[in-house]
């Protein structure tokens, strides 16, 4: 079978292909969204409000390149509501008038995730075990984005192979509730935003190593199993946090994964795509070209779904990518010290697109720009 970049490059023919490689000027260059909707898809990216409000530069290329915007923290229960009873939606409120004024959507990320619990309402979680303190935040959120957004992130990351309990992780609403609260969340979901889609979101499912395999076997699992139970789950986020690290992307460990999804009538979206580096003492250039690399086997494999609704990157530029160096990643610190040391998404820190940019273009174009 030929795989898009191969279909697309069938159909143009030789002479095709030169056409389009002539670069048109940058006045008229498509945007990554224009790109993305001539296959009826949506390019989105992260973003959060007082980047956007400080930095004229990153308000530029998110109105141009984006139709979608997922509020990076904004929209987290923590950032919604830190302490009891008072209430933050400026931050939300300004990315969303934002969106609007662009003409773009946003995709809610997300309802209840552990890490963006408020410690105040962990404690009275475990205190008094009462379901309506998810509720009344659900209400809250809901009540106000329900209709505006369309898409939500109702749980993240409830999947955890290694420490988990048999799959589901063991956060405090595992222990509050019992599994059942994925389901839980996704009927209170339901019932605060009649017409929302609603989705599970989660990383690491992309190598081809036994901890992945696990996931995405047991992701199935969940999912197959909320959907054969009614409850209302619409589609799913694959984080696609790539990493360097892991091995090279295999499309016969990708592609069956994600046709097991649709076949199961969900959408997919790529929710928060970039590309952590392992070995920093290589040329920028290289390690551009690297990541790059990375971008387009990943999006040659995904867009061949048809279920993939959207790619949304994980921030645009590599001066807010939320990518830190770790321990045992291999780095020249007289070199490249700071700032912004991960290079794994679109633009760099001056704001200048990068290979990576180029390889999501030509991955919404079949692989021809
Ligand atoms: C991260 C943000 O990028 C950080 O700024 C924040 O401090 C913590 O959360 N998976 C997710 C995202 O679902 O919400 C996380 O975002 C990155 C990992």
């Amino acid at each position: 079978m030929l795989t898009r970049r191969e279909f697309a490059a069938s159909l143009l023919g030789v002479a095709g292909a030169a056409l389009l490689a002539a670069a048109p000027s940058r006045a008229d260059t498509p945007s990554l969204n224009d790109l993305a909707r001539r296959s009826g898809r949506v390019f989105g990216a992260a973003m959060r409000a007082d980047q956007l409000a400080a930095e004229p530069a990153l308000r530029k290329a998110a109105a141009a390149e984006c139709g979608m915007l997922t509020p990076e923290i904004h929209l987290k229960w923590n950032s919604i509501e830190n302490r009891k009873g008072s209430i933050w939606y400026e931050p939300v409120d300004q990315l969303v008038a934002f969106a609007a004024r662009n003409g773009q959507k946003v995709y809610g990320h997300a309802l209840l995730w552990e890490q963006s619990t408020p410690d105040w309402a962990l404690r009275e979680l475990k205190a008094r075990r009462n379901w309506r303190l998810v509720s009344d935040h659900f209400e809250r959120v809901l009540g106000r984005y329900g209709e505006t957004i369309e898409v939500w992130d109702v749980v993240n990351e409830p999947i955890d192979t290694q420490g988990g309990r048999q799959g589901l992780r063991r956060n405090t609403f595992h222990r509050v509730f019992g599994p059942g609260y994925i389901a839980h969340a996704l009927e209170t979901a339901r019932h605060y935003a009649p017409r929302a889609r609603l989705m599970l979101n989660d990383y690491s499912f992309e190598y081809d190593n036994h901890v992945e395999a696990d996931r995405r076997k047991t992701f199935l699992r969940l999912v197959a199993d909320l959907k054969g139970r009614g409850v209302p789950l619409d589609g799913v986020g694959l984080q696609a946090h790539l990493d360097l690290g892991k091995g090279p992307l295999k499309r016969p460990v990708i592609a069956p994964f994600m046709q097991a999804l649709a076949d199961m009538g969900l959408e997919i979206y790529i929710t928060e795509l970039d590309v952590k580096e392992r070995d920093y003492r290589a040329t920028p250039q290289t390690r551009d070209a690297r990541v790059a690399d990375e971008v387009a086997r990943y999006l040659d494999i995904a867009l061949d779904q048809k279920a993939v609704k959207g790619v949304t990157t994980w921030g645009l530029s590599d001066r807010h990518s939320w990518l830190r160096i770790e321990r045992g990643d291999r780095i020249d610190r007289k070199r490249y010290g700071n700032p912004a040391p991960n290079r794994g998404l679109p633009y760099d820190a001056a704001m200048q697109p990068k290979p990576m940019h180029q390889a999501l273009a030509q991955a919404f174009s079949g692989g021809l720009t």
